[in-house]
């Protein structure tokens, strides 16, 4: 006997069986026709783009450890997107005069990062990109915070238990810059380490900026910082740009009855092309769900890797896999049943036709209707409807020919009546 193949996906990725499907359109419903409700138009781009544009500006963690990359047949280096970001800054970039601003757009698809698989975070994933092209001011973080709020209130997510955390990498780097007085290669390792900070715990960090030899004055300087408050930022408003803006987001946030969103100094984000605004959102209620839920920020000089002009871009991504987790944590996903509404047994091969007339004629109706294929044993036939949870069983045999009349029973009391066509389709669309 040949080796035989393994039924099990590959590291990191999931089979979604149709059961499980029932859960991940709910959730993408929710993402889109919220998206919709403000107005985001929907957008895809190719799940390949060459290995340079992630390169770019990704950021070292993305570029260099988590890329799928191969080179194909024609000698190019090709990546699988791990990230939409790159993609949507080419796709705008290249249509740039003829595309009307601002653009407020917003995608749902599959990326592929090579990490170790862990709670949350998986190889293939699903994110949804919600991204606004030509507002330079902060309208636009405004906009997209208030998107989404009315998601996490769509799916009745209790204000207790999720926060956004807000910073701001010119604040980052009044920090790197005008504090510490960092060198360009430090900047990069001493924000990493502040992107890593809850992770890591207080003595691993400070150890940590210890072997990147950081002096003690300097360490705790970083550490004052990560305390600071919008109190503290008012002090150096006219130094950085950073803390005004900060502040003037703050006052609208309020103006505008926002709540769950605070200053979080140690919000840094991994990716390179970050200027202004970056956001994580978190389970605060639990424990189970540590890592960020949503990711996102300012990114106004993206575009100018394919040579174009800067282009004010404020945008996030939120992922499935952690999404589902925190449904499940708080019991929040709804009992979700097959979208079929009736299922029609056959009691013998001679009626096939007769049925399948009957069901066109329900589809056409808008009734999702599935058949028996074959005249099986009818209890086994009404097990299946039952396992799969079909909500009517239309019973059509020789009699109820004869009578013009249907058997509709109803899966979920059991009651069974007699009754035509007509009047069974009306109680199954009531
Ligand atoms: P990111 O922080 O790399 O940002 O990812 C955003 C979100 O995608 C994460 O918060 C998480 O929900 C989900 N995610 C990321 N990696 C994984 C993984 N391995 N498994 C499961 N879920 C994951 C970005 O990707 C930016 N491009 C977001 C953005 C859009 N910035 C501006 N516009």
């Amino acid at each position: 006997m040949e080796n035989k193949l393994s039924t099990s996906p590959y590291k990191g990725t999931t089979d979604t069986y149709p059961q499980d499907m029932l859960n991940r359109n709910y959730m993408f419903d929710v993402w889109s026709s919220v998206a919709r409700r403000f107005g985001f138009e929907e957008y895809d781009t190719p799940l390949i783009e060459e290995t340079a544009l992630y390169v770019a500006k990704s950021g070292d963690e993305i570029a260099s450890t988590q890329l799928y990359n191969f080179v194909d047949k024609g000698g190019r280096d090709i990546a699988i997107r791990p990230e939409m970001t790159p993609s949507l800054a080419r796709i705008i970039a290249a249509k740039k005069n003829e595309l009307t601003l601002p653009l407020k757009w917003f995608n749902i698809g599959k990326y592929y990062r090579y990490e170790k698989p862990q709670k949350g975070r998986r190889r293939e994933f699903v994110q949804l990109n919600v991204d606004i092209f030509g507002i330079p001011t902060l309208e636009a973080e405004l906009e997209i915070f208030q998107y989404i709020f009315a998601v996490m209130e769509e799916f009745k997510a209790l204000k207790e238990t999720y926060e956004l955390r807000v910073n701001n990498r010119y604040l980052l780097n009044y920090l790197f810059e005008e504090i510490l007085k960092l060198s360009e290669e430090k900047k990069a390792k001493v924000g990493r380490a502040i992107d890593n900070y809850s992770k890591l715990g207080k003595e691993a960090f400070i150890e940590y900026l210890k072997e990147l030899e950081l002096n003690d004055k300097q360490v705790s300087s970083v550490l004052e910082f990560l305390t600071w408050t919008l109190e503290d930022l008012k002090k150096i408003a006219d130094k950085s740009e950073g803390a005004t803006q900060l502040i003037e987001l703050f006052a609208k946030t309020e103006e505008l009855g926002l709540t769950n969103i605070r200053f979080e100094p140690s919000i840094m984000r991994g990716l390179l092309y970050y200027t202004g605004t970056v956001i994580e959102m978190f389970d605060i209620g639990s424990k189970e769900n540590p890592r960020a839920l949503l990711g996102g920020g300012r990114y106004d000089d993206l575009l100018t890797i394919f040579g174009e002009e800067k282009l004010p871009a404020f945008g996030f991504a939120w992922g499935d896999i952690i999404l589902e987790d925190y449904l499940r944590t708080y019991d929040l996903l709804p009992t979700l049943r097959t979208e079929t509404k009736v299922f029609l047994p056959l009691f013998d091969t001679k009626l096939y036709t007769y049925i399948q007339k009957i069901a066109r004629d329900l589809r056409t109706k808008g009734i999702n209707t599935e058949t028996q294929l074959t005249a099986i044993k009818f209890g086994n036939q009404l097990k299946y409807a039952s396992k799969k949870n079909i909500p009517w069983v239309m019973i059509i045999g020789e009699d109820e020919i004869n009578a013009k009349k249907v058997q509709l029973k109803n899966m979920e009391t059991g009651e069974q009546n007699l009754v035509t066509l007509e009047e069974a389709i009306e109680a199954i669309k009531s």
